[in-house]
C-alpha cells in the first residue's frame, strides 16, 4: 500500500480532465492512484471547475488560491496547448512542480524556457503522453530490448483521421497555432518511438493545408467556421540515432485508411505496436521467412486494460516522494517537441533538420508491477 501521498491541484477542467480524475479516483475494476491526493480543481472559467468538482466530489478553488496552497506540491496543467507554457511558468514561479498535457509548449522555445525555469528552481516538469507506460507499449519495449527483432532498420507511424471537429465540443484549438495533427497526436507516436528506439537525430518532411477554413461538426458549436492556421496533412521521415528510419504520416484530412499505427522492422523480425494513444492493444510479432502468420505477443505488463491517463502523474508523484527520476519527464517532452517543430521547419524550408536535445529512454516499468502500484 502507498502510505505517503502528494498534494495535487488541477488547472484546466475541460474535456480530458474527467479521464484523469476517473483514473486517479478509480472506477469499475480500475484501482486508482492513491499516491495522488487531489486538493482542488481550478479553471479560468470558475463554473467549469465547479461543475467538474461537483461531479467528482472534489473542491473547486481559484487559480490564485491553488498556487498559494502550501499543501499542493504538484500542478496538473490540463489547459489548451496555447496556455500550457504560461500556466506552467506561473505554477513553477509559485514553487510547484508541473505536469502538463501535451504538447509541452506550442514551440521549442516555450518548452525550453519552462524546463530552464524548473531546473533553476529545483522543481520538476512532467508531460503527457503517459500512454507509452501502458502495458502493451511496455511489452513492445521488452520485445525490442530482448533483441528479437535483430538490428532495427526502420518502421512506420500513421495517425490519419478526418479531424477532431466531428466529436470535440470546442475543436477550434486543433486548427489554431499549437494545434494540427503533429503537435496534437505526434506526442503519442514520437514519444512511443523514442521509448522504443531512443533519440531522434534528424527529420525530413512535406506538409499541406488544403482547406483554410473548416466547419465545426459537433454540438454545441455545429456550423461555426474555424480558421485553419496550421498544416493539416504532414508526411516525413525520422532518422534515429541508432540508424533506424521511420516513415510518418499525420493528418486531419484523411477520410479512411488501413495502415496500423506503428510497425517496427528488424533484420530478424517485425513488430506491430498498437495505437500509442491507448494503454493497451494487440502487439504482434513475425519472424523473417515464408510463414504468413503474425504471432500475438502476450501482454503480461500492468496498465493494459483501461484508460490509465494520469499514470505519468502518479509515477512523477511517486518519484518526487522517492527521490528518483520520473518517466514522462520534461527532457523527453522537450525532445519530442523539438522533433515535432522540425516537421514544420523541414517542410517549410525544404531541408532535413538536425535534432539537438539529448534524451535518454525512460526506465521500463518493472515486469512485477501490479495495477494501481507505481
Ligand atoms: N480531449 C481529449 O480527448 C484529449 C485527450 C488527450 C489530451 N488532450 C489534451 O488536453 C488538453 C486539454 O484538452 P481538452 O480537450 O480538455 O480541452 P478543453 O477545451 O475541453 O478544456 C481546456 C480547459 O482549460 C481551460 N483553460 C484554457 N486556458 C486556460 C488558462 N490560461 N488558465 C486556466 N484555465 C484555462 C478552459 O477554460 C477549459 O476548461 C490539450 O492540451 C489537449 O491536447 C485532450
Amino acid at each position: 500500500m502507498t502510505t505517503k501521498r502528494l498534494g495535487v491541484g488541477f488547472i484546466g477542467t475541460g474535456n480530458i480532465s474527467s479521464a484523469y480524475l476517473r483514473a486517479i479516483i478509480g472506477h469499475d475494476s480500475l484501482p486508482g492512484f492513491p499516491v495522488l491526493d487531489i486538493k482542488g480543481l481550478a479553471d479560468m472559467r470558475p463554473e467549469a471547475a465547479q461543475a467538474r468538482a461537483s461531479e467528482f466530489g472534489l473542491e473547486a478553488m481559484s487559480i490564485e488560491d491553488m498556487l498559494a496552497d502550501s499543501e499542493i506540491a504538484l500542478i496538473v496543467n490540463l489547459t489548451i496547448p496555447r496556455a500550457h507554457a504560461a500556466v506552467g511558468l506561473r505554477a513553477l514561479t509559485a514553487g510547484k512542480h508541473v505536469y502538463s498535457e501535451k504538447p509541452l509548449g506550442i514551440n521549442f522555445t516555450e518548452g525550453k524556457i519552462l524546463l530552464d525555469t524548473a531546473n533553476k528552481a529545483g522543481l520538476r516538469v512532467g508531460s503527457a503522453p503517459d500512454t507509452f507506460l501502458g502495458g502493451s507499449h511496455q511489452q513492445a519495449r521488452a520485445v525490442v530490448d530482448s533483441g528479437a527483432l535483430g538490428q532495427i532498420v526502420g518502421g512506420t507511424a500513421f495517425m490519419q483521421v478526418p479531424g477532431h471537429e466531428a466529436w470535440h465540443p470546442d475543436p477550434a484549438f486543433y486548427y489554431d497555432i499549437g494545434g494540427g495533427p503533429v503537435l496534437d497526436m505526434g506526442p503519442y507516436y514520437i514519444t512511443d518511438l523514442v521509448n522504443l528506439l531512443g533519440p531522434v537525430a534528424r527529420v525530413s518532411a512535406m506538409a499541406s493545408r488544403l482547406r483554410l477554413t473548416r466547419p465545426v461538426l459537433s454540438e454545441p458549436k455545429q456550423g461555426q467556421i474555424m480558421d485553419v492556421k496550421v498544416d493539416t496533412h504532414v508526411t516525413g521521415s525520422l532518422g534515429f540515432a541508432n540508424g533506424a528510419v521511420v516513415q510518418v504520416g499525420m493528418s486531419f484530412d484523411v477520410a479512411a485508411h488501413k495502415h496500423v499505427p506503428l510497425e517496427l522492422y528488424g533484420t530478424e523480425a517485425s513488430l506491430i505496436v498498437p495505437d500509442p494513444n491507448l494503454f493497451g492493444g494487440d502487439v504482434e510479432f513475425k519472424k523473417r521467412g515464408r510463414e504468413e502468420v503474425w504471432t500475438p505477443v502476450p501482454v503480461t505488463q500492468p496498465y493494459a486494460d483501461g484508460n490509465y491517463r494520469s499514470l505519468g502523474v502518479a509515477d512523477m508523484a511517486q518519484a518526487i516522494l522517492d527521490n528518483r527520476p520520473h518517466r514522462a519527464n520534461g527532457d523527453l517532452a522537450l525532445h519530442v517537441l523539438e522533433v515535432m517543430e522540425a516537421f514544420e521547419v523541414a517542410s517549410r524550408e525544404g531541408r532535413t533538420v538536425e535534432i539537438r536535445t539529448p534524451v535518454e529512454r525512460p526506465e521500463p516499468l518493472a515486469m512485477s508491477l501490479k495495477d494501481g502500484r507505481i
